[in-house]
């Protein structure tokens, strides 16, 4: 579905991606974890066409894809969230589902029946990112980019959510996931990799990761530190 090779980027001095390689099969959920800065959210960018790589490749569903704007990927099937939700606050919830699709069953599926009627300005953080996420998957993508997708939800939403998302992927859709939290993480990924000041220097599964020396070092010895 997806394949990333040898990925460079730099702004200015700061070298922040150093041929990253990843790919993302057809129905497949990717993690991606690393510490703050290693560079996480720019191969998103990059792979959406936000901005574009120095160098390497991005390849979607064979075709080379490498600089096309975001536009034109949305409409290939490539979506993304971002870190801070994007949604018409002054629009309600359902007025914002209309303008994807004229069916509202993914109100219904992420729990946002009820609060169709209320102004995205005025729900909570969790029910913002919920809208955020049925925005982007109303658009129907092959590729799904969720951005720290459970940041700031409660234990009973993230549940949820990672129902969603195990149901996501069990419909065709590839997903790649950048998050921090990795309990909820691990429980709608089997594969993760590990981005580490702009170099992948772990992939496996999630019980092997935790395992790794080079991944406790890098990152999960830090955090639990400072858990
Ligand atoms: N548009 C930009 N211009 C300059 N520096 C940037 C830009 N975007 C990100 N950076 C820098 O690149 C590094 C990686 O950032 P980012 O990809 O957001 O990391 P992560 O998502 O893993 O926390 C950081 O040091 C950040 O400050
Ligand atoms: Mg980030």
């Amino acid at each position: 579905m997806l394949k990333v090779r040898n990925v460079h980027k730099r702004f200015g001095e700061l070298r922040v991606l150093e041929g990253v390689n990843l790919k993302v099969d057809k129905s497949e959920s990717l993690g991606i974890i690393g510490p703050n800065g290693a560079g996480k959210t720019t191969l998103f960018n990059i792979i959406s066409g936000f901005i574009k790589p120095d160098d390497g490749k991005i390849i979607f569903r064979n075709k080379n894809i490498t600089g096309a704007k975001p536009s034109q990927l949305a409409r290939m099937g490539i979506v993304r969230t971002f870190q801070l939700v994007k949604v018409f606050s002054n629009m309600t919830v359902e007025q914002n589902m209309l303008t994807i699709t004229s069916d509202l069953d993914y109100l219904r599926e992420f729990g946002l029946w009820e609060k169709r009627n209320k102004k995205a300005v005025n729900l909570s953080y969790g029910e913002l990112r919920k809208l955020s996420i049925a925005l982007a998957l109303a658009s129907n993508p092959k590729l799904l980019l969720l951005d720290e997708p459970f940041s700031g939800l409660s234990p009973k939403e993230a549940r949820d959510l990672a129902e969603i998302i195990r149901n996501i992927g069990g419909n065709g859709h590839s997903i790649a996931i950048i998050e921090h939290r990795l309990s909820d993480l691990f429980n709608v990924t089997e594969k993760v990799v590990v981005l580490n000041s702009g170099k992948i220097i772990f992939e496996g599964h999630p019980d092997e990761v935790v395992k790794e020396k080079a991944v406790i070092e890098a990152y999960l010895g830090k955090r639990y530190v400072t858990a």
